[in-house]
């Protein structure tokens, strides 16, 4: 949520700062702003994305070697002109930009309200910069440094900050708790951001800022220190993203971009993972806890959105294969009901950016309890891999698209991986088999590419029902989740309402809603509930409805009864779930381009969900 950037150093900062907002916008875009010290500082702030910011400064004043620039998904106010930050502050000693969520904000205002201030919008983050100023007025001879310590020690909430103040020009303030922070380290120049995107094209060098911490930062200085003012040594890790995996690349969008790259997004994440020629899958990452793995009595995976459905696919295959019990949890649910976890349960935490707050906390009350907790994320190096016991990486390359879809092929493919490895140690699968689904496995990214092949009949197919008010997503087994993701899809780009739903429970309620207008999405492929499924197309048939079904390729019987048929290459049941997502994510894209809606930043979501 929100996604904030900054800059110091000798060069313009104004085309860093809105270059780096453009590549941030994922994380939020109702209202966007700069500040530029010169100086003095000067202020720019709209309603709007970044390109209207952009219009809005176009003939202003630009000068400046300093700077920040935020993004904002609103949280404490609604979008527009004042909310959005930076925020300065009332005596305009301080300007602030912010990501997360500052609890106490109202307690603080009251206070600073009888203290003689006003507030101009309804942000939590004015509240903090009109605090740092309050502490740093009253307090005699303050550096502005120990200003906003003192400000941090009040605050209860979650923070990305940085701060620029009046009286000292030539260095900005850079603070973290809970939301994520990192720093670029250029030749007398750093840079700021909440994730490494604005960073690679100046630098590969860079700080991760971990909780509680602050640095206060000088063109060619850095000093890192606890929030309580201990002097810390930056560990500086070097980036592994190249600038071309974060363009558009001639897709007109980035999720499209993302939905072509499965093939190549699952190879990675098998890279070094799956060996035909050893005739072995091995995750390394996990090396550490595998005999704790072993011994759980039950795994229990927590994510959320798409990340959630990825984990009820992994609950079917871990409890197919691993032989051992699963639970899939809302992390925001797990979180808030004290649930039962012992020393013997092993968590799985699934998130794409590494940083979803209810994730993250949900973690950490797992790590309370005792249990052994692994990660399963995309962007390295995030909150979640730091927060975690043991975990895989799922090196799918950054996605900018809000709706994720090469992230969930990837992580599919990586609990695939743990289910397949696990059977096997634990003699679950034999040795024939093992190879039959390596083979299958390796065999999915070619698959893939086979089903992109068809993208036009999928367009022709999308073009057709762009307009109705409701779809119905059928699958059984793995494939259930599979029918949830692809209704989120649709959800999320086309404002379409769309409903998931295991396909024998259709008759049990969502039957009700079938008629001439209604198309449903059915995964129908060759497993063991193949009869089944047909069954219940016959049925939605019987009462009109529209069938789009995905088949096996060359299914005969479907193809003569439902409207439409996509097919997908026939595979082992295991990698089924990684091939028929893909029909989905593309009818999704395609109805959502039909409508004319904007695909990429589909209205209210964001991409990564700092707040809880
Ligand atoms: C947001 C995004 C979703 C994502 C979910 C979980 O809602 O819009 O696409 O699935 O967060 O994010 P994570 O980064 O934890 O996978």
């Amino acid at each position: 949520m929100c996604g904030i950037v900054g800059y110091i150093g000798h060069k313009d900062a104004y085309p860093i700062l809105i270059k780096g907002l453009k590549r941030l916008e994922y994380r939020g875009y109702d209202s966007a702003g700069i500040a530029l010290i010169n100086g003095k500082t000067r202020t720019y702030k709209c309603k709007g994305k970044v390109s209207d910011l952009e219009t809005f400064i176009a003939n202003q004043d630009k000068s400046g070697n300093i700077g920040m620039g935020h993004t904002r998904w609103a949280t404490h106010g609604e979008p527009n002109d004042v909310n959005a930050h930076p925020h300065i502050s009332e005596n305009g000693y301080f300007t602030v930009i912010h990501n997360g969520i500052i609890e106490n904000y109202d307690t603080l205002k009251k206070e600073l309200i009888s203290n003689g201030y006003s507030f101009k919008s309804e942000t939590d983050t004015e509240v903090l910069s009109n605090l740092i100023e309050y502490i740093f007025l009253s307090k005699k001879e303050i550096t502005a440094e120990k200003a906003v310590r003192y400000a941090l020690s009040k605050v209860i909430g979650a923070y990305g900050i940085l701060v620029a103040a009046k009286d000292e020009t030539n260095i900005l303030i850079a603070a973290r708790k809970g939301s994520p922070l990192v720093i670029g380290i250029g030749h007398n120049e750093y840079f700021f951001a909440s994730d490494a995107t604005p960073i690679v094209e100046h630098t590969k060098s860079v700080i991760y800022l971990d909780d509680g911490q602050m640095a206060i930062v000088e063109r060619d200085n850095l000093m890192l220190k606890t929030i309580q003012n201990d002097v810390l040594k930056p560990e500086v890790t070097e980036i592994d993203i190249n600038i071309e995996s974060i363009e558009k690349d001639g897709y007109d969008h980035f999720m499209l971009k993302e939905i072509f790259e499965q093939p190549i997004a699952i190879k990675d994440t098998f890279r070094g993972r799956v060996s035909k020629r050893h005739q072995r899958i091995y995750l390394g990452g996990l090396h550490k806890v595998l005999p704790k793995i072993n011994n759980a009595k039950r795994i229990i995976i927590i994510g959320c959105g798409t990340s959630w459905h990825a984990g009820l696919v992994g609950e079917y295959l871990l409890e197919e294969y691993a032989r051992i019990p699963v639970e899939v949890e809302y992390a925001s649910e797990f979180r808030y009901r004290n649930p039962i976890i012992t020393e013997d349960d092993v968590v799985i935490a699934i998130s794409q950016s590494g940083e979803t707050a209810d994730t993250l906390a949900a973690i950490k009350l797992a790590k309370e309890k005792g249990a052994t907790v692994i990660g399963v994320c995309n962007v390295v190096g995030a909150s979640i891999p730091r927060e975690t016991h043991a975990g895989v990486y799922t090196h799918a390359g950054p996605e900018i698209g809000v709706a994720s879809t090469k992230a969930f092929t990837a992580q599919v493919t990586v609990l695939t991986m743990m289910a397949l490895m696990l059977g096997r140690e634990r003699g679950n699968i034999d040795a024939k088999l093992y190879m039959e689904m390596i083979t299958a496995m390796s065999n999915v990214p070619k698959n893939i590419t086979k089903i992109l092949e068809q993208s036009d009949l999928i367009k022709k197919i999308a073009d057709k029902y762009k307009d109705a008010s409701n779809f119905l997503y059928l699958g059984r087994g793995a494939l259930f989740p599979v029918a949830l993701e692809g209704a989120l899809k649709l959800k999320e780009i086309s404002y379409i309402h769309a409903e998931g739903y295991p396909a024998a429970e259709m008759k049990h309620g969502p039957i009700a809603l079938i008629d001439e207008k209604m198309p449903v999405v059915v995964i129908a492929t060759k497993d063991k509930s193949y009869e089944k499924v047909v069954t219940n197309i016959q049925e939605v048939k019987a009462r009109k409805g529209v069938v789009i079904a995905i088949v096996t390729e060359g299914d005969q019987i479907i193809k003569n009864l439902a409207n439409h048929v996509i097919e997908v290459p026939k595979g082992h049941d295991s990698i089924i779930p990684l091939l028929a997502v893909i029909p989905l994510q593309l009818i999704s894209y395609y109805i959502a381009v039909a409508r004319d809606c904007n695909v990429d930043q589909p209205r209210n979501l964001a991409k990564s969900v700092t707040v809880e």
